[in-house]
C-alpha cells in the first residue's frame, strides 16, 4: 500500500509534464506598444502629460465623479448637474472575445464579472480604437458626430455636452481624461491569440519580417470602432415578438442595465426596484406609444427634462438585442403577476 502511494506520488511529481512558461517578449508591453513597435501609425492620440495641470488623478474623478481640482486648487464645477461618465459607460473590459459584437456574451460576461450593461461602450480599449460614434449615431447628432469619427478629444467633448447634458471641458481636464483613459489601454491579456499567431509577431519583432501581416493579425482581435445600429421595438407592442422570451434572462438585463440608473433614482428621477408596484407601472405603459413604455425608451430614449437635463439613452441592436428586449419584456410580465 505505501509503495503504491509512494510511486503515485513520484509520477505526480517527476513524470507531469511542467507548464510550459509563455515566454514571448512582446507580450511585456501593450498592444499600442507593439504595434508601434512594428510600425503602426494609428497612435494619433498619445496623452500629454506635460501639459499644466494634466494628470491621470484629475481624469479619473472627472470621469467617476464630475469634479476634479483646478490649477488653483480649488475644486472645480461639476462637469455634468445630472450624470458621470460611468453612468452611461464602463471602464472595465466588457467583452469575452473582444473582436466580436455580441450583447448575450456581453450580459453574461457583464454577471460574472458584476459590472453593469449598458448604452454606451466601455471606455477600457478606447484609446485602441480608430472611430468613434459610429453607424447610426450620424442620424441622432448629426454632423456633430462628424468631427468626433477620426478624433478622441472631439468624441469625449461631444459626449460631456451632449451625451453627458453638461459643459463643455477645459483643455486640461480633456487632456487628463484622456491620459486616463490611456491606462485603460488593452493589453495582450484582452487578446484572443493562437500559439503560432505569437510566434509569428514574436518573430516580426525580433526578426523585422512581415510587420504589417503581425499588425494584421494583432488587429483583428479586437473591434477599432463600435458598431451601432438604430432599430424600432416589436411592431405589435402588445404582443412583442413572434417568439418565447426567457424571463431569466430578462431579469438579468433589467438587474444589470434598468436598475443602474433607476435604482433608488441614482441617474433618473424615476425609481424601479423590484417590487410589484415597479413591474406593473412597466407592464401597464408597455404597449402604449407615451414616455413611459419600456419599448419608447429602450428603442428612441427620451429627451433631456427641461431643466434637469437628464434623458434616457437608448440602446442600439448592438447593446440590447431583440431577443434581450423580448426576455425583458417576459420578466417584466412575470414579476407583474
Ligand atoms: C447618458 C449617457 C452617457 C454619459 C453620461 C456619457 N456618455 Fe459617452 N457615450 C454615450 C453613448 C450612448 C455613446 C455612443 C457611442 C458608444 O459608446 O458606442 C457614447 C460615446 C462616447 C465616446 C466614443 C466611444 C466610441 O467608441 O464610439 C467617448 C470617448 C465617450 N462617450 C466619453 C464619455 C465621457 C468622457 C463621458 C463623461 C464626461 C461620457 N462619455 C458620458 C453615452 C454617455
Ligand atoms: C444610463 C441610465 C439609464 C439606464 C441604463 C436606463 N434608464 Fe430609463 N431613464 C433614465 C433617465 C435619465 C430617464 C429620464 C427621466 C428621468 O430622469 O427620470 C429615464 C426614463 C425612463 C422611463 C420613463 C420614465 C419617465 O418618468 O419619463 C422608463 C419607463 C424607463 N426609463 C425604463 C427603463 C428601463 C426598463 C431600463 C432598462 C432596460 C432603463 N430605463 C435603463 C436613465 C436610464
Amino acid at each position: 500500500m505505501k509503495y503504491i502511494f509512494l510511486i503515485i506520488l513520484f509520477c505526480t511529481y517527476f513524470l507531469s509534464p511542467t507548464p510550459e512558461a509563455t515566454n514571448y517578449a512582446f507580450e511585456q508591453y501593450s498592444v499600442s506598444e507593439v504595434l508601434t513597435k512594428l510600425g503602426d501609425k494609428s497612435i494619433k492620440f498619445p496623452p500629454q502629460y506635460q501639459l499644466k495641470n494634466v494628470s491621470v488623478e484629475n481624469g479619473k474623478r472627472l470621469f467617476h465623479t464630475g469634479f476634479s481640482t483646478k490649477p488653483s486648487g480649488k475644486r472645480t464645477k461639476k462637469q455634468s448637474k445630472h450624470f458621470v461618465c460611468t453612468s452611461c459607460h464602463n471602464v472595465e473590459r466588457e467583452d469575452p472575445d473582444m473582436s466580436v459584437v455580441d450583447p448575450q456574451a456581453r450580459l453574461e460576461y457583464a454577471q460574472e464579472k458584476g459590472i453593469p450593461f449598458l448604452q454606451g461602450t466601455t471606455m477600457y480599449g478606447a484609446v485602441n480604437r480608430e472611430n468613434f460614434y459610429n453607424g447610426d449615431y450620424y442620424k441622432k447628432y448629426g454632423d456633430l458626430v462628424l468631427k468626433a469619427r477620426k478624433n478622441i478629444y472631439e468624441a469625449i467633448q461631444l459626449c460631456a455636452v451632449e451625451c453627458a447634458q453638461g459643459r463643455k471641458l477645459k483643455q486640461w481636464e480633456l487632456e487628463s481624461i484622456l491620459a486616463y483613459l490611456w491606462t485603460l489601454e488593452l493589453q495582450f491579456d484582452d487578446l484572443i491569440l493562437s500559439e503560432e499567431e505569437k510566434d509569428f509577431i514574436e518573430t516580426a519583432m525580433k526578426e523585422d519580417l512581415e510587420k504589417d501581416s503581425a499588425i494584421a493579425i494583432i488587429k483583428s482581435k479586437y473591434i477599432k470602432g463600435a458598431p451601432a445600429t438604430f432599430i424600432p421595438p416589436p411592431k405589435d407592442r402588445k404582443k412583442g415578438e413572434a417568439y418565447a422570451g426567457d424571463p431569466q434572462n430578462g431579469k438579468l438585463v433589467y438587474d444589470l442595465s434598468c436598475k443602474h440608473c433607476h435604482e433608488n433614482e441614482r441617474y433618473s428621477f424615476f425609481a424601479l426596484d423590484d417590487s410589484k408596484l415597479s413591474f406593473r407601472h412597466l407592464k401597464k405603459h408597455l404597449p402604449t406609444y407615451s414616455r413611459y413604455s419600456m419599448y419608447q425608451v429602450t428603442r428612441w430614449g427620451t429627451s433631456p427634462l427641461p431643466g434637469k437635463g437628464s434623458y434616457m439613452p437608448h440602446y442600439t441592436k448592438e447593446k440590447m438585442s431583440e431577443q434581450q428586449l423580448q426576455d425583458l419584456r417576459a420578466y417584466v410580465l412575470q414579476q407583474a403577476e
